[in-house]
Formats: structure tokens, C-alpha cells, sequence
């Protein structure tokens, strides 16, 4: 149990790689509070980690609204106390070729993906500073670091994600707090069902025909599952990772070498 007595906030947590962070994090001991939009599915994921004999808090947020923000953080810490590990994961993506991109896809792309994480960021550090430490660990991608032909707006958001991160780990290591990021290649959630239908639609490519290219771009020969990347979650939540900062650690299958 790497995280016994631990208190760990998710948010993205009702599906995908936020869910399966926050079961793999249950399963080590920890508490989690689960936080999203999508509150009709919040409570399967709460309920997933109460089979792992801990306890949870499903909260509905909007990672865009600061208010919400807030209560987040205020609920979370009414009803465990502390936070000692927070998984910033709520992200959105969408398709399209870059002149079309419109202004309004800007700000909704960037709305929840840098601002949110900015949001969350800046209000569970001011929890971490008041209880002495903690750790805050961004969800990015390699979309991050390379360029990315359809979806340029949220490879932009990515890369903020990627500055934060380091912004926040040299801002907060006096306050013995450590940020670092996820960088997530493909991952099979429904965020890569719809990069394929959006994909196939705008290419005119049978569907599925994306996700196949894509997949013959990973060394390793396959799409990540959400458990391969929380496995690394947890490594990065855990006292194991104590002297690591200011990193985002790409799990990728070999996309991307470094
Ligand atoms: N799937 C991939 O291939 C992949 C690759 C790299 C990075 N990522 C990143 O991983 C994270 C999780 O992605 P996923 O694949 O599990 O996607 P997903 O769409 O399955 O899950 C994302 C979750 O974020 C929530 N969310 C969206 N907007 C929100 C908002 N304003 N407030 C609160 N919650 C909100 C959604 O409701 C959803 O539950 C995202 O940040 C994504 O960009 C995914």
C-alpha cells in the first residue's frame, strides 16, 4: 500500500484515465474525492473506489468556473481534512483542420484545458501551502511537444500545461510542494473514440481508419489502456517520486524518445 492514510482529488474522474487514476489510487490506500461535470457518472466512479474499502466524495464541477473551483477544494477538505495529492486531469479535445478553426473553439479548448488547470492548480496549492506540502500532478500530452495537424488548439492548451507545470514546481518547492505532468500518447477512452470519428469525418476516411494509422506509430504496437498510465500515476503520487519536479513523464509506448 503506497498510499495508505493519503487524501487524493481527481477531477476528469468520471470516465477515462481520471476514473481509472482514481481507483488505482484507492487501491493504495488512499481517499479519494472524484470531481467532474459529468455527475451522472461521477458516482460509479466513487462507488469503484469504496469496493477498495476507502472512502470518496463524488463532487460536480466546472473546472472553468472559479467559484466551483473553490468549493471544490472547500468540500474536499470538510470532509477528509487535507489534500496531499491532486490529479488535475479534466481535459476536452476537438477535430478540426487549422483554418477552420474558429474563436470560439479557442476559448472553449483553453477555457478548460489551461485555465482550469490553472484554477485548480493555484487553489489546491493554497491547501498545500497551509498544511506544509503536497503533490500536484497535471494531465498533458505529447501533443504538447510535437506539432499536431487537426487539433492545433488543444496541442497549444497541452504545451501551457507543460509551463505550468514548471512555473508551479519552482514556485511551490520552497512551500514542499512537487508538480509534475502526465504526457499521455493514445489512450483508449472516449476521448480517442471521438478523435477518430472527428478525424474520420473531417479526412473522409472510414471510421476506425484513424485510430489504425495511428496506432502503427507506436513502437510498442498498441493503444495505452487508462491503467497503464494511472500504474505511472500512482508512482508519481507516492513518496517514490518525492525528488521529482517540474517533469511531465511521456507514457507513450515509445511515441516519443527522449
Ligand atoms: N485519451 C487520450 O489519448 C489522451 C492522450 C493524452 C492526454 N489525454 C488527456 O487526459 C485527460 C483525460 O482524458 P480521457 O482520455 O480520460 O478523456 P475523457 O473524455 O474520457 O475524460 C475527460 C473527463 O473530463 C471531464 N471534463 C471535461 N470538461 C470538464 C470541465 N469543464 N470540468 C470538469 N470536468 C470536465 C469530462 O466530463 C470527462 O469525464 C485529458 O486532459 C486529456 O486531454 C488523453
Amino acid at each position: 500500500m503506497q498510499l495508505a492514510g493519503k487524501i487524493a482529488l481527481v477531477t476528469g474522474a468520471a470516465r477515462g484515465i481520471g476514473r481509472a487514476i482514481a481507483v488505482a489510487l484507492a487501491q493504495e490506500g488512499a481517499d479519494v474525492a472524484v470531481a467532474d461535470v459529468r455527475t451522472d457518472l461521477l458516482e460509479e466512479t466513487a462507488a469503484r473506489v469504496q469496493e477498495h474499502g476507502r472512502r470518496s466524495l463524488a463532487l460536480g464541477v466546472d473546472v472553468t468556473r472559479k467559484a466551483e473551483v473553490a468549493q471544490m477544494v472547500a468540500q474536499t477538505v470538510a470532509a477528509f481534512g487535507r489534500i496531499d495529492v491532486f490529479f488535475n486531469n479534466a481535459g476536452i479535445i476537438k477535430i478540426h483542420d487549422f483554418l477552420d478553426i474558429t474563436e470560439e473553439d479557442w476559448d472553449t479548448i483553453m477555457a478548460v484545458n489551461a485555465k482550469g488547470v490553472f484554477l485548480c492548480a493555484q487553489a489546491v496549492a493554497r491547501q498545500m501551502v497551509r498544511q506544509g506540502g503536497g503533490k500536484i500532478i497535471n494531465t498533458a500530452s505529447i501533443a504538447a511537444r510535437q506539432g499536431v495537424p487537426d487539433s492545433a488548439v488543444y496541442a497549444a492548451s497541452k504545451a501551457a500545461v507543460m509551463s505550468l507545470t514548471r512555473s508551479m514546481a519552482l514556485s511551490l518547492a520552497p512551500h514542499g510542494i512537487t508538480v509534475n505532468a502526465l504526457a499521455p500518447g493514445m489512450v483508449d477512452t472516449d476521448m480517442w473514440a471521438l478523435i477518430d470519428a472527428q478525424t474520420a469525418a473531417l479526412r473522409g476516411l472510414p471510421p476506425g481508419e484513424p485510430r489504425a494509422r495511428r496506432i502503427r506509430r507506436i513502437p510498442l504496437g498498441r493503444p495505452a489502456q487508462p491503467e497503464d498510465i494511472a500504474r505511472v500515476a500512482v508512482f508519481l503520487a507516492s513518496s517514490s517520486a518525492d525528488y521529482l519536479t517540474g517533469q511531465t513523464l511521456n507514457i507513450d509506448g515509445g511515441t516519443i524518445m527522449s
